[in-house]
C-alpha cells in the first residue's frame, strides 16, 4: 500500500522535534561471552553489534517511552496539552492492555485525543508513522506524539545464543505537526506477508500460552527476505516520488544487522557516509531503532532541516515498509 502521491496534499506531517531514551545498563559482547557460547568476533562479524542497552528489572516499556516523549516535548517547546494523540509502536507492552500509549498520555498530560499501540514488530515505527501521517492528513488531529519503544529483552531467551546477542531495549520519539509547507512526511509504503510468520515470531502470547514467550528466528531466512523486500520497498519509494538515490541525504534503516543495512545502501548506491547506523552501540531495539537513530543523528547535527530522509524497516510478520521524509 502506498500513500501520498495520488492525492493533492494540502496538509503534511512535519517532524517538530525528536527525543530518545536508553536504559543505563550496557551489555557488551564480553558480557555475553560469559553468558553463552559466543565470541565478540562472531557477533561483530555477523551483526556489527558491539554493545547494547538493557532495561533494569522493574523498568518497563512505558518508562522508556515516557522518558523519550518528555525529551521530545521539551525540545518542541510544547506542553502535553498541545498533543492531540499518542501512538506507541511496540511489541513488548507493559501489559496485554491497556496500551503503553495511554500511560504516556497520562504522564505527559495529553488528555484530549486517542492513544493506542501499533504492533508490527520491527516495522512498528514505520507502520505507526504511516498511520499518524494519515490521521494528520485527514485533518483529524494536529499534533501527534509518536514513539517506538521496546523492552524486547523481556522476550529474549538469555540461554539462546542465536538470538540473545541481537536484541536490546530503548525508545525514540517524534512529535508530528500538521503543516501546509513543503516539508515532513512525503509518502509511506507499508507491506506484510503473513505466510512468512514462522520465520520470526515469539513462542507465546496472551491467547496461546498466556506468557509472552521467547523470540524465535530463522536467521538465514530472515536475512534473505530482509535484503529482498527492503530493496523492493526502497525502489517503490523512489519510483513513487520520481526521485533518484543521489537526491537522498540520509538512509535511516531499522538497525537489525550491519550486513543487511550495507546491502540496502549498496542497492541505492549510497556510501555508508550517508547511512545512519547505531546497530554497533544500540543492537536491535525493534520498533525503537529508527526513532533512536533519527534522534541521534539530529542531536549530533548530521541530519539537518530540509534534508531528504529515507526510512525503512523489516520485521516479524513478515512486515516491512518505508517512509520518505523532508526533515
Ligand atoms: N555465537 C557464536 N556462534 C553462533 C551464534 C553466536 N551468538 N549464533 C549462532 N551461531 C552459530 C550457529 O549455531 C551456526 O553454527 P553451525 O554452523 O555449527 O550450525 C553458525 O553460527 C552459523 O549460524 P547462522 O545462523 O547460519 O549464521 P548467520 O551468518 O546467518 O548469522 C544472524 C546469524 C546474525 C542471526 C543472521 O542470520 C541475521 O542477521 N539474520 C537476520 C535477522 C534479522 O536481522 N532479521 C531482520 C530483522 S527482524 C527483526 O529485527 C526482529
Amino acid at each position: 500500500m502506498g500513500s501520498g502521491k495520488t492525492r493533492k496534499m494540502a496538509i503534511r506531517s512535519k517532524i517538530l522535534s525528536t527525543g530518545s531514551y536508553l536504559p543505563e545498563k550496557v551489555l557488551t559482547n564480553a558480557d555475553l561471552e560469559k553468558m553463552v557460547d559466543t565470541s565478540d568476533e562472531w557477533i561483530v562479524q555477523r551483526t556489527g553489534i558491539k554493545q547494547r542497552h538493557i532495561a533494569a528489572e522493574g523498568q518497563y516499556t512505558s518508562d522508556l517511552a515516557i522518558a523519550a516523549a518528555k525529551q521530545a516535548l521539551e525540545r518542541s517547546g510544547l506542553d502535553g496539552g498541545d498533543i492531540d494523540a499518542v501512538i506507541v509502536a511496540t511489541a513488548t507492552p507493559d501489559k496485554t492492555f491497556p496500551a503503553v500509549a495511554v500511560k504516556v498520555q497520562a504522564a505527559i498530560g495529553a488528555s484530549r485525543g486517542p492513544a493506542f499501540d501499533v504492533e508490527a514488530a520491527c516495522s512498528g515505527f514505520i507502520y505507526a508513522l504511516g498511520i499518524a501521517d494519515n490521521f494528520i492528513k485527514a485533518g483529524q488531529v494536529k499534533r501527534i506524539m509518536l514513539i517506538g519503544a521496546e523492552k524486547i529483552s523481556a522476550a529474549v531467551d538469555w540461554t539462546d545464543r542465536t538470538t540473545c546477542v541481537l536484541f536490546a531495549d530503548g525508545a525514540g520519539a517524534v512529535i508530528l505537526e500538521a503543516t501546509e509547507e513543503e516539508e515532513g512526511v512525503i509518502s509511506t509504503h507499508l507491506h506484510a506477508d503473513g505466510k512468512y510468520s514462522e520465520i520470526l515470531n515469539t513462542t507465546g502470547g496472551p491467547s496461546t500460552t498466556g506468557t509472552i514467550g521467547h523470540i524465535y528466528m530463522e536467521g538465514r531466512e530472515g536475512f534473505k527476505h530482509a535484503v529482498t523486500f527492503l530493496s523492493e520497498v526502497v525502489q517503490e519509494t523512489l519510483e513513487h516520488n520520481d526521485i533518484k538515490p543521489e537526491e537522498l541525504d540520509w538512509l535511516i534503516p531499522h538497525q537489525a544487522n550491519m550486513r543487511i543495512i550495507e546491502s540496502t545502501a549498496k542497492k541505492l548506491n549510497m556510501g555508508m557516509d550517508r547511512v545512519v547506523t547505531t546497530v554497533d552501540h544500540h543492537g536491535n531495539t525493534s520498533a525503537a531503532s529508527i526513532p533512536l537513530a533519527l534522534d541521534e543523528a539530529v542531536t549530533d547535527g548530521r541530519v539537518k532541516r530540509g534534508q531528504l530522509l529515507l526510512l525503512e524497516a523489516l520485521g516479524g510478520g513478515l512486515t516491512w515498509g518505508s517512509a520518505l521524509v523532508r526533515f
